[in-house]
Formats: C-alpha cells, structure tokens, sequence
C-alpha cells in the first residue's frame, strides 16, 4: 500500500543540504543531492540528534551530534555496515516543483542501538 503525500517544494530545500519537514506527525528529513531528493526520518537511530541538521556528502549525511553516517538512499549506517542500525526510508518522487513521499514506504526504525555490535 503507498500513500503519496506532498512534503515541500522543490526550491525549500537547496542543494546539498536537508530540511525537516513534519508528515502525519512524523520528522521526516528531506535532503536535495544534486537535484535528487531523499527523503528518512529525521531522528537519528543513536540518539535522536536532527539529521537533517547533518552535513551531506556523496549522497551520505553526518549526523550532527556525534558523526554517524547515513547513507541517503537505503538508510544504512556507513560506518559500521555490518551493524543492524540503519535509518528508515522513504520513497519520493517529483511532480512539477512539488516534491512527495510515500509514508507508508518507510520500512522500520530501529532505535538506539548499542554501538559495539559493529
Ligand atoms: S545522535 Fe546521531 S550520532 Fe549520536
């Protein structure tokens, strides 16, 4: 099942950085990646910090509080790939200068997470 809901406009978030965004009462942190928008939850899986506060780079954000980094595209926690923690997710797509994501496609959240099972 999807449920495509507008979240912004295209021109609310500059390129290279991310805004946070409230859908269904959920943070959702939209990030524009060179044109590309991807759209997670904007509590980071450590400790809650905005990720969309984080600094983006190839198509990662570093979260702000204490440098976890996410990859935008499938959530996963990039410095320790192996580990279960990772990001939720979310589909978007561009209509126009609108830009939606479906907020049934978010697939999970795991929380705090003790950062030894790497
Ligand atoms: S709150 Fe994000 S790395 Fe600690």
């Amino acid at each position: 099942m999807s449920s495509w809901q507008t979240i912004a406009k295209t021109s609310d978030v500059p390129p290279g950085q991310g805004r946070t965004f409230s859908v269904d009462g959920k943070l959702i942190a939209l990030f524009n990646v060179d044109g590309e928008f991807r759209a997670i939850n904007d509590l980071c899986p450590h400790m809650g910090a905005s990720l969309s506060e984080g600094y983006v780079e190839k198509g990662a954000v570093m979260c702000p509080w204490h440098a976890w980094r996410f990859c935008l595209k499938d959530g996963s926690w990039l410095d320790a790939p192996k580990s279960k923690v990772r990001t939720e997710t979310f589909d978007v797509r561009v209509e126009g200068d609108t830009v939606l994501i479906d907020v049934d496609s978010g697939d999970m959240f795991e929380p705090t997470s003790d950062p030894s099972e790497k």
